[in-house]
């Protein structure tokens, strides 16, 4: 599988990247460390884990120690729980830039929030700030087929990835088909299911049959499918065991009994609840 994959605006995505929602913040510069120190080229992190000026210290500091910071992949999210004016927009991505540094890699809408009816002109914002050389790639998170037409058939430019809930319970079959015709490229969070699917029964026959763990065989999955996902663990151990995918391929078989575990069950929250 490739460990990066191409984005619409010419730029490359890590197919692995390290998730930090809920990751304490005081627990953040360590793991951060820890995944950086691992390998991850990509961490995924947002004005609403209230971590971010943890991640960027995180960062500095890795860069101080030679690590090339071009090689890396920093994300953040716009949250607009309270607004989503223009104002609003820029007065929360400036907080996440200064935390961060500028420019950030890729900057999504965190959630859609539809009944609001404004993530057309939040995108708008998004692609000025990308003009203004502060963005290098822009995105959206949570969002549905639906809104992503909007998107694109209101201001013509395509979101490079969306960032959904997704694991063997949701693998999101019809959004990834629609993303793939359009050149998005399908990033999953909760790609284990906040650790739930890890126990499936079919996971762990796969996984025991090719010597790896569950989490393994999950994200490899993943990325068979030709997508991106950003697990994350606390733990030095794991997130070392999450990034070792390469030494193992599931098969059509296996890849087609995890496709059968689909329920459609969340660990998370529906795009269109939340307001
Ligand atoms: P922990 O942080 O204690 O290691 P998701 O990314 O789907 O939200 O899942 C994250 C959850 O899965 C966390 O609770 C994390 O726990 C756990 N987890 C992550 N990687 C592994 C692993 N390799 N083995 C077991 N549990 C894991």
């Amino acid at each position: 599988v490739p460990s990066t994959l191409p984005l619409l605006d010419g730029r490359t995505l890590p197919a692995l990247g390290f998730g930090l929602y809920k990751v304490p913040a005081d627990e953040t510069p360590a793991v951060v460390a820890a995944a950086l120190e691992a390998g991850y080229t990509l961490v995924d992190g947002a004005e609403f884990y209230g971590n971010e000026r943890e991640v960027g210290e995180a960062v500095r500091r890795a860069v101080d120690a030679g690590l090339d910071r071009s090689s890396l992949t920093v994300t953040s999210k716009f949250w607009g729980e309270e607004s989503q004016s223009a104002d609003a927009v820029r007065a929360s991505f400036a907080a996440s830039e200064a935390a961060l540094g500028s420019p950030i890699d890729v900057y999504m809408i965190h959630w859609p929030r539809p009944a609001r009816g404004q993530f057309v002109d939040v995108w708008r914002e998004l692609v000025a700030l990308q003009g203004e050389g502060r963005i290098r790639s822009i995105g959206v998170s949570n969002f549905t087929e639906q809104h992503i037409r909007r998107l694109i058939d209101e201001t013509g430019v395509v979101p490079v990835v969306n960032q959904v809930e997704s694991h063997p319970w949701l693998p999101q079959h019809e959004l990834r088909a629609f993303h793939a015709e359009h050149g998005i490229v399908t990033q999953a969070w909760s790609p284990l299911g906040r650790s739930r699917v890890l126990h499936d029964p079919t996971i762990g026959r796969i996984a025991a049959a090719h010597g790896v763990s569950p989490a393994q065989a999950i994200i490899r999955w993943h990325l068979q499918l030709g997508g991106a996902c950003i697990p994350k663990s606390t733990h030095p151990h794991r997130l070392r065991e999450n990034l070792d995918v390469e030494g193992f391929r599931l098969s059509d078989d296996d890849m087609a009994a995890i496709a059968a575990l689909e329920t459609g069950e969340r660990t998370g929250t529906h795009p269109d609840d939340r307001q």
